[in-house]
């Protein structure tokens, strides 16, 4: 599907430090006078909100099936996509999504262990054949990713609800890191890996390097 402007997606992780450099790559191709839309998933739209909401922390979605999870976010992610991302895209916008489709492979399809083959056709459903020019794993150690997590959690205690996601087991989290490796090996020209272990900075400029050549 072809667009006039440029949609690049970073995926990986809980705290591999997406949104923080989502929004540092945005005001930087802003300083050069391009139009940028951030966006994140699920989420994004009012109803996409919603369904956020219910995946990551409404009481009644505790212990959704995995289907129903997988269902939910695509339905986030098909009013995203025809709402803001390809109207955007058309108009020549670039559009920096914190995670896209690459994460129901890894987290439904690795992390809940759905059959591979159904987790495309719906991801298909949802995106109608759109694909990012450029998606970066923002790659953290497991050992880095848990102390920014007890941080952010301890931060976030008395100020919102628990989340759903956050509390799953190390064996869940490494399999979805499988799943985004799986990713990576199968679309070298897509992607793109990002040592996301270092400072704000070292991370700024290794996303930087890993996009530039769009522009
Ligand atoms: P985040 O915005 O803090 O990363 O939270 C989104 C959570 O939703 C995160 O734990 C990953 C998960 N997720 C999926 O399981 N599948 C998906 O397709 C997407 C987009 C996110």
């Amino acid at each position: 599907m072809s667009h006039l402007g440029r949609f690049i997606t970073l995926e990986g992780g809980e705290a591999a430090g997406k949104s923080t450099q989502i929004a540092r790559l945005a005001e930087r191709l802003r300083r050069q006078g391009r139009s940028v839309l951030e966006l994140r998933e699920p989420g994004g739209t009012p109803l996409g909100e919603k369904i956020r909401h219910l995946l990551k922390h409404d009481p009644d979605g505790r212990g959704m099936s995995p289907e129903t999870e997988l269902l939910l976010m695509n339905a986030s992610r098909a009013e995203l996509v025809r709402q803001r991302i390809l109207p955007a895209l058309q108009s020549g916008q670039i559009v920096l999504c914190d995670r896209f489709y690459d994460s129901t492979v890894a987290y439904q399809g690795f992390g809940r262990g759905l059959d591979l083959a159904a987790v495309q056709s719906v991801i298909q459903l949802a995106v109608g054949g759109l694909q990012p020019d450029r998606t970066l794993w923002l790659d953290v150690a497991p050992e880095i990713a848990r102390t920014r997590l007890a941080g952010r959690q301890a931060a976030q205690a008395t100020s919102e609800p628990s989340d759903r996601f956050d509390e799953e087991q190390e064996a869940f989290f490494a399999r979805v890191a499988q799943g985004f490796r799986e990713a990576f090996h199968a679309e070298p020209d897509r992607w793109r890996h990002v040592d996301a272990g270092g400072s704000l900075e070292c991370v700024e400029e290794a996303v930087w390097s890993a996009v530039s050549n769009l522009f």
